[in-house]
């Protein structure tokens, strides 16, 4: 038998990780998951407080999901883009039915990434116009186009990306000057009268759309109220600008609501990229899913934009069944329920921990920000930063203690996959609980 040892050995010395300087890499070796738990290869049980990266809302091992991924290959491996299957029509329909008010007909792709490239080139197709507005805190995959359009540090590193990206600041309310003194709702309003303004000094005639997440990732779940959201879909109106909203991270109940722009019940997006909880991760899949005026234009246009494994046959049978999980154990709602749960579990920690700057979030989608002082809200790590020592600990104590999450610069992200129990909330909380008392002593306030 291979021993871990020998795992960790393979896994290092023949493949890449991930956005890793590769000595620093020190995997788990995952040998078995189920529901909200995974084991490493020495029986070491895990909580997945991070549904791995955001991504395994339905939970692990999900019996239904696995049938019928078995039942699909069992009938064919693979269906080229141009063939039609009745899977694939089935999760169009069922997409159809959860997306928002007009938007209708979905395009798959391989995961986020390539659906965001898709979205851009579709609102160029479309508008005729060229340029992507995007935030500074954003993150919107890997590729050239999609890591230029991202505007955190992921993009740096290898050279010049894409032109015609367009970044806007962000309505950051804890740390940005323009919210001092203000309410959230007026520094939102402000903001978003700021990308009015960068529309009119970049010519609204070149302004293909905005691109935004539906609610803000691992940026550090920023987000702003429905006076930001409610403006910026009135400067698209008003620009013929398209919105596309990526919904990759908080899609598929993962806020409460089966999308993050749910909680702004008056914006309509005209695009809506996605992925992740499509499938939970079980198969590889993304969709841009556009408004029926767009799916239109392509009715007697050119649809610029392919991939072979487009619309794979496995990867159609997990989104069906995911979103029969969804409805049927009412996942959105529990996403809800146990946010607030969760919620009041992290407030608690908070009036016990003072390293506890700032919570954000909403649902199953929460992060806490860890400070050295709560007044001048300087961080315990450094943006884009090697851990200090503070964040070196917390990151050690939730690993030794069994519980894999999503720790950068100074944020813990909170955030699990939605079938999770008040009790394995509570389970989570205690380690974090235990990691942060081991930090107590570095407030300085
Ligand atoms: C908001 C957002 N957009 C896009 C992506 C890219 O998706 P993928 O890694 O599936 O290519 C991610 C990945 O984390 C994401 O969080």
């Amino acid at each position: 038998m291979t021993t871990t040892a020998e795992i960790v050995k393979n896994n290092k010395d023949y493949t890449i990780a991930s956005w890793s300087v590769q000595n620093a890499w020190n995997p788990i070796v995952m040998d078995r998951a189920e529901g909200v738990y995974f084991w490493d290869a020495e029986g070491k049980r895990y909580i997945d407080w991070s549904s791995q990266l955001v991504n395994v809302n339905v939970g692990h091992s999900h019996p239904h999901v696995i049938e019928a991924i078995r039942n699909q290959i069992g009938k064919m491996g693979y269906a080229q883009p141009s063939i039609a299957t009745e899977a694939r029509g089935q999760l169009g329909e069922l997409l159809a039915e959860i997306t928002p008010g007009k938007i209708t007909k979905a395009f798959f792709t391989n995961g986020g990434t390539d659906a965001i490239e898709t979205a851009i080139k579709i609102a160029r197709m479309f508008t005729g116009k060229q340029k992507i507005l995007t935030r500074y805190r954003s993150y919107h995959g890997a590729t050239f186009g999609a890591a230029s359009a991202g505007g955190d540090p992921r993009r740096h590193g290898h050279g010049p990306g894409v032109p015609d990206i367009v970044r806007l600041p962000d309505p950051y309310a804890y740390r940005s000057p323009v919210y001092n003194g203000r309410t959230q709702e007026e520094g939102d309003l402000i903001m978003a009268d700021m990308v009015e303004e960068i529309v009119q000094m970049e010519d609204p005639k070149s302004c293909a759309a905005i691109l935004i997440e539906g609610y803000s990732g691992t940026s550090g779940i920023i987000q702003p109220t429905e006076v930001y959201w409610n403006r910026l879909h009135q400067i698209c109106q008003k620009y013929d600008m398209l919105l596309i909203v990526d919904e990759v991270m908080s899609g598929f109940g993962r806020t409460g609501e089966w999308f993050g722009v749910d909680n702004y019940p008056n914006v309509q997006p005209d695009i809506i990229a996605t992925a992740k909880g499509i499938t939970s991760g079980y198969v590889p899949l993304g969709a841009t899913i556009v408004s029926e005026e767009i799916a239109n234009y392509f009715n007697d246009h050119m649809f610029s934009m392919g991939l072979t494994y487009s619309a794979h046959p496995l990867a159609m049978a997990a989104g069906v069944a995911n979103i029969e999980v969804y409805r049927s154990e009412n996942l959105i709602e529990n996403s809800r329920d146990m946010g607030k749960v969760l919620r009041r579990g992290l407030n608690d920690l908070a009036e016990k921990h003072q390293v506890i700057g700032d919570i954000r979030g909403t649902g199953l989608h929460q992060v806490i920000e860890l400070v050295k002082n709560r007044e001048t809200r300087e961080a315990l790590s450094g943006f884009q930063q090697p851990f200090t020592e503070p964040l070196q600990i917390v990151y050690k104590t939730l690993r030794d203690e069994g519980m894999s999450t999503f720790v950068r610069w100074n944020m813990i992200f909170n955030c699990p996959p939605l079938t999770i129990t008040e009790a394995q909330l509570k389970e989570g909380l205690d380690i974090i609980d235990h990691a942060l008392t081991k930090i107590d002593g570095y407030y300085e306030g």
